[in-house]
């Protein structure tokens, strides 16, 4: 029996008792048997989840672009690394080999040297879905630079913010992206994102739509030159096992963004051990994760996990619905595809549209279906299992998020039955805990409570850049000893786990973090606004949507309400980006306070979702007539 690759049930049962019982053993035979390591550990793991301070594989030196690369380039150099994908189907596909990744990423990461870029530095890259994104990830990986990648839907407003956060001095991005049948001008939101950062002294851009952009001199340089003239040959930096890997962005119920830091070797450990686990990957498989590599979904998953795997991941640059809904089932047909990877929020659009989009296609390929991002309901899992699946191919519902690096509960094909809307059980080194609001712990099955995780694991994150205070006070503080999800799970009669949704003031919406206080932020700035509450209420389709709550001054009331409506969600897309506007606006003249004059969102959010015989003691409100009056306007 390996650690490394789990067959069968009984063999999960086994190695997850081991993991829980001596996780250092655990974890230090996965390490040693399955990756490169320049200098050994001198400690598999120490930690303190009460500061928190936890450091996995102390001591051991490593770069995680040879184990993604160059370790492969003998057995694996010829066989295709990186399946490119183009939005327009009529454009070729490119196979870019290992032999060829270990190429273009020397060279990229010689380019970053010849520009300044140091072990440590900061390098934000805003990149649509094209070949050079994961190039520019593992390209700052190999000289030890800590790339920082920002959602290219984010607006520049966003950009800004994150570039400044973490101090970036240089910035890699496009002329512009494709997106179904439009396109983006990413060249001018990062012009704009950079009038807000004087820190920014270089602009790498890559050339792909081939439109007029502004090239600001001294500053923007065009990329492809400067990679013919490169070496490639880039030996790797050597990092320590805790150095930072990365930073990424995501959003709380308050304040900006967080950049979660996640470190070297131990991410690397788990997203590799997970990525193998979960999606039972074989040799000649064609993987594909639908995520954007903006997401931590694309950083663990189309990137670092299957790579480090010598894995064929696909990367997809166009949408579902492009030019029509049957591509998601074209592409799989056209590469083959083993194990395909979406979320929900997407399965449920591709569910109300015609059939023959996908019977029109062989998917008979596919062997493991995934999903993530967002709870599945049962009636999108089964179209999933009997219409894609053909009932043949186990689904892998995997729980985790941005902060954990990798998934964290998710059955395992072919061990772990699945029911439909459970992620199952905790994968191997992984100790989940539910907890009552007091902080007791709910022993025993048929309970549910807050979602907790007892004991470090490899990929966890280990601090928010330049603010390790709030990293401890989020996570780690509503329950002394363990990390707090933000989530809420049920934990059936035989240990299986239902995620039930979060918790704080966070809204998934079409598989996206999107934190109220950001957009209450946003929408206040309007001229015409005096204040709002933002809550989620249930979609079809995105799972969820938000439902603003908005008092207009007395200028705003004169005011024709669908222009304001308008102008409300134009000042969200230029603050966050598009995925964070209303479905819903309601004006209102006052929102529901306690005396000491917090939003009670709760009755906000059970009037959205049309539950107002349910909304509990009101009489606690500082206003309690206002209620009445919302539910009369409700929309
Ligand atoms: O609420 C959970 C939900 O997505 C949140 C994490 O979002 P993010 O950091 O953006 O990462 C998404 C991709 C890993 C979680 O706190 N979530 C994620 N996966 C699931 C899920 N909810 C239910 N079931 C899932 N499988």
């Amino acid at each position: 029996m390996s650690n490394y690759h789990i067959k069968n049930l009984e063999e999960y049962f086994q190695v997850y008792r081991k993991s829980v019982r001596d996780p250092e053993t655990f974890w230090e035979e996965i390490a040693e048997e399955n990756f490169l390591w320049r200098k050994p550990w001198d400690r598999v793991l120490e930690h303190d989840l009460t500061q928190p301070a936890v450091r996995w594989f102390q001591g051991a030196q490593l770069n995680i672009t040879e184990n993604c690369i160059d370790r492969h380039l003998y057995a694996r150099g010829s066989k295709t690394a990186l399946l490119f994908e183009p939005n327009d189907p009529s454009e070729e596909p490119q196979h870019i080999t290992y032999k060829q990744l270990h190429e273009r990423v020397c060279k990229f990461a010689n380019v970053l040297k010849e520009q300044g870029v140091k072990k440590g530095d900061r390098v934000c890259i805003y990149l649509p879905m094209i070949p050079e994104l994961a190039i520019a990830l593992l390209a700052c990986a190999r000289i030890g630079a800590i790339h920082s990648v920002v959602f290219a839907g984010f607006s520049s407003t966003a950009l800004a913010t994150r570039i400044n956060d973490c101090d970036c001095s240089i910035v890699v991005t496009s002329d512009g992206g494709y997106r179904g049948a439009k396109t983006i001008d990413l060249k001018g939101i990062v012009d704009e994102a950079l009038e807000h950062c004087k820190g920014v002294t270089t602009v790498l851009v890559v050339k792909r739509i081939h439109s007029e952009i502004n090239m600001h001199k001294g500053r923007d340089i065009w990329l492809q030159p400067l990679l013919d003239e490169a070496s490639s040959v880039c030996p790797a930096e050597l990092m320590e096992a805790e150095d930072p890997l990365f930073i990424l962005y995501t959003s709380g119920s308050t304040g900006k963004p967080k950049g979660m830091v996640h470190t070297t070797a131990g991410y690397m450990v788990y997203t590799a051990y997970t990525f193998k686990n979960v999606f039972q990957y074989r040799e000649d498989d064609v993987y594909w994760c639908t995520a954007d590599i903006g997401w931590i979904t694309g950083h663990s998953y189309i990137v670092y996990g299957p790579l480090a795997n010598g894995a064929t991941t696909v990367l997809f640059e166009g949408v579902p619905s492009y030019p029509d809904w049957s591509r998601f089932w074209a592409v799989v047909e056209k590469h083959k595809v083993n194990q395909f990877y979406t979320a929900p929020t997407a399965i449920r659009a591709l569910a109300k549209e015609r059939l023959d989009f996908s019977e029109n296609h062989d998917l008979s390929s596919l062997k493991i279906l995934g999903t993530v991002g967002e709870p599945i309901n049962e009636e999108a899992w089964h179209w999933y299992n009997d219409n894609i699946g053909k009932k043949q191919c186990p689904i892998v519902d995997t729980w985790w998020q941005t902060e954990t690096g990798g998934i964290m509960i998710s059955p395992i094909p072919y061990a772990t039955p699945t029911i439909p809307t459970f992620a199952t059980l905790p994968l191997p080194g992984i100790q989940p805990a539910l907890m009552d609001e007091e902080g007791n712990t709910l022993h025993g099955n048929s309970v549910s409570g807050r979602l907790c995780i007892g004991f470090p694991w490899p990929a966890m994150a280990r601090t928010i850049w330049g603010d390790h205070q709030r990293y401890k006070d989020t996570y780690f503080s509503t329950f002394k000893g363990y990390y707090f999800t933000g989530d809420g799970a049920l934990r059936d009669t035989t240990g299986y786990y239902r995620i039930t949704g979060r918790v704080d003031d966070v809204i998934i919406v079409s598989g996206h973090n999107l934190g109220t206080a950001p957009i209450e932020d946003a929408i206040n700035e309007h001229p015409a606004v005096a204040e709002s509450a933002i809550v989620g209420f249930p979609h079809e389709i995105k799972g969820n949507a938000l439902y603003g709550f908005v008092i207009l001054k007395e200028t705003g009331e004169q005011r024709d309400p669908a222009n304001l409506r308008k102008e409300i969600n134009q000042i969200i897309t230029e603050h966050i980006g598009p995925i964070a506007k209303l479905d819903k606006i309601q004006f209102t003249e006052g929102l529901p306070k306690t005396r000491s004059g917090k939003i009670m969102r709760r009755i906000l959010r059970k009037i959205a979702c049309g539950e107002t015989d349910q909304l509990g003691d009101t009489s606690t409100l500082l206003n309690p007539e206002v209620v009445d009056a919302i539910i009369k306007d409700v929309l």
